[in-house]
């Protein structure tokens, strides 16, 4: 054999992995193999690979004779929708996907490109967790990816696909990126799986009711993305970064073409109940403002009380965070303020401008609420809007109340405009607990009480239940019909566009976690 077939030998040998009949286990569990999924994820013959030979160095529990090129993990470079990405591919036939020092290294070694070069890494996980048979150098591994982790983030996109186990410390990983995909019934997350359960707590749970992508989507919050299958999950990434920009320095992509259905100019007027207290679905009235099917929510079904996610006008990235009057009447709780919180951070540190609108009754009362801290998530997404500096809109479609009002996106935590449907009441609370309050002494001496409360409750009303007390402060910049809502966010994003905002120097803000 001459030495060019050599290495065409070589490189045969790395593509079989751990070998045809763990290929046919991966498939007979409906998952791709590593290599599948870069091709899927990738545009045609773009990838390029990166470490295809390196091999681990360890000799323990036989492993000196137990070496595959490529270690478990394929690394490399290449394109989606033509612009660069980095990835990376463990490989589960391969001694289970499992992490050693040399897979680590390869993992390192894409990451560090990718945030020298400025462009997204996504990691396609399916492993065992840390190689037993290496001890500590394969924790150590791990540290070393978390740490790179950290330092790209708010840098470069880092989205993560669980497409497999993914157990212990390993899910550390993920849970540093910015977005994580899970897929149906073959990926689960946990810190400690079923069995320690059992130990410690004596609770009988499946991996799946444990960690698996439905509970961690309406639970926990860990999976953003839930995909029925590799496919499904490896389209998603594709179109999910057609909404990001490479990195921190640069803008999301701007498409040619985007399409707007001028019949929802006249919709929108027609989505809020007449009786103030019935809900609507604000997604309704997004769909009306945004570039048509342009919406990629984010969290769908955790905290649904809140709803956040990507979406286009006039074909540009905006972020949009909007209380949902659907779900637990749009107020904002724990849940919902991680939610929003994070999402808002991620657009901020992207360059995404943000579109808020707002329906919020204020925040959860009850003890529950406040013995897990509604103070201080809470704060985490008062934090995230007084420190965004992107571009900002707010348009007010029905309640404003209480601190809820000065968390979602108000002129004074840095609002850029701010725009309040006819329809909107901005006030410390709803007419009928101010009356309460400040007409208490009134309604207890009155004859009848209950006529004199609705009586203090409409003069409360007839003084805020509508957006033109915060319009003669210039707490609001406009009021705006609805039907006009799509052209004033339009004129007022394009107004932004040159937007030079920077926060106070400083080694990095404190917040509240
Ligand atoms: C070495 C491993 C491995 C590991 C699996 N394999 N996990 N080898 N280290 N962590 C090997 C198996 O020996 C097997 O090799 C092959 O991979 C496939 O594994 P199976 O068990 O046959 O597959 P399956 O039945 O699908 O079960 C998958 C699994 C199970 C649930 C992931 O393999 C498992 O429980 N593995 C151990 C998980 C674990 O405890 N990992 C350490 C977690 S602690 P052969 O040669 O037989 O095909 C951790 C700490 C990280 O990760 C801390 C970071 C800070």
């Amino acid at each position: 054999m001459d030495i060019n077939e050599q290495l065409i030998e070589r490189r045969k040998a790395s593509k079989k992995g751990g070998g045809e009949a763990r290929i046919e286990k991966q498939h007979s569990q409906k998952k791709l193999t590593a290599r599948e999924r870069i091709i899927s994820l990738l545009d045609e013959g773009t990838f390029q690979e990166i470490g295809m030979f390196v091999e681990h160095r360890a000799t323990s529990f036989g492993l000196d004779k137990n070496k595959i090129p490529g270690d478990g993990v394929i690394t490399g470079y290449g394109r989606v929708h033509g612009r660069l990405i980095y990835v990376f591919s463990q490989d589960f036939t391969v001694l289970g996907g499992s992490l050693s020092e040399t897979h680590a290294a390869k993992i390192c070694r894409v990451m560090d490109m990718a945030l020298k070069n400025g462009a997204p890494l996504i990691g396609l996980n399916d492993s065992g967790g840390a190689r037993i048979q290496e001890g500590v150098v394969s924790l150590s591994g791990y540290a070393d990816i978390f740490f790179r982790n950290t330092r790209a983030s708010g840098v470069i996109p880092q989205l993560s696909v669980i497409m497999g186990p993914c157990a212990g410390g390993a899910v550390y990983s993920p849970a540093l990126t910015d977005f994580v995909v899970m897929v149906e019934d073959t990926s689960y997350m946990f810190v400690t799986g079923p069995n320690v359960v059992k130990t410690v707590t004596h609770e009988e749970v499946t991996s799946e009711d444990l960690g698996g992508a439905k509970a961690h989507a309406e639970k926990s919050g860990v999976n953003h993305f839930t995909a029925g299958n590799d496919v499904e999950a490896l389209k998603k990434v594709r179109d999910l970064l057609t909404y990001m920009p490479q990195n921190c320095n640069e803008l999301a992509p701007e498409p040619t073409v985007f399409e707007y259905n001028d019949s929802k100019r006249s919709t929108i007027g027609t989505i809020l109940p007449e009786n103030n207290t019935l809900p609507y679905d604000i997604r309704k009235v997004i769909d009306c403002v945004i570039d048509d099917k342009s919406l990629r929510e984010v969290h769908e079904d955790y905290a649904k009380n809140i709803v956040v996610g990507f979406a286009r006008i006039e074909g540009k990235t905006i972020g949009v965070v909007a209380n949902q009057p659907a779900a637990l009447a749009g107020v904002l709780d724990i849940d919902a303020s991680r939610k929003g919180a994070r999402f808002v951070r991620f657009c901020d540190a992207f360059n995404i401008p943000l579109l808020v609108f707002e329906d919020v009754p204020g925040f959860l009362p009850g003890t529950d609420q406040e013995w897990r801290g509604i103070i201080t998530h809470g704060a985490k997404l008062l934090y995230a809007f007084s420190e965004a500096t992107v571009p900002r809109i707010t348009v007010i479609t029905r309640k404003a109340y209480g601190g809820a009002y000065c968390v979602m996106n108000s002129k004074s935590v840095g609002a850029d405009l701010s725009f309040a449907w006819p329809t909107s009441e901005i006030a410390v609370m709803g007419a009928k607990g101010a009356a309460e309050i400040i007409f208490r002494k009134e309604i207890a001496s009155a004859e009848d009480a209950a006529i004199k409360h609705k009586e203090k409750e409409d003069e409360y009303a007839e003084m805020f239940a509508n957006p033109y007390r915060a319009a003669e402060r210039g707490i609001i910049d406009e009021v705006i019909l609805p039907e006009e809502t799509r052209d004033k966010v339009i004129a007022g994003f394009r107004m932004l566009e040159n937007k030079a905002e920077s926060l106070p120097l400083k080694k990095h803000g404190n917040i509240p976690l």
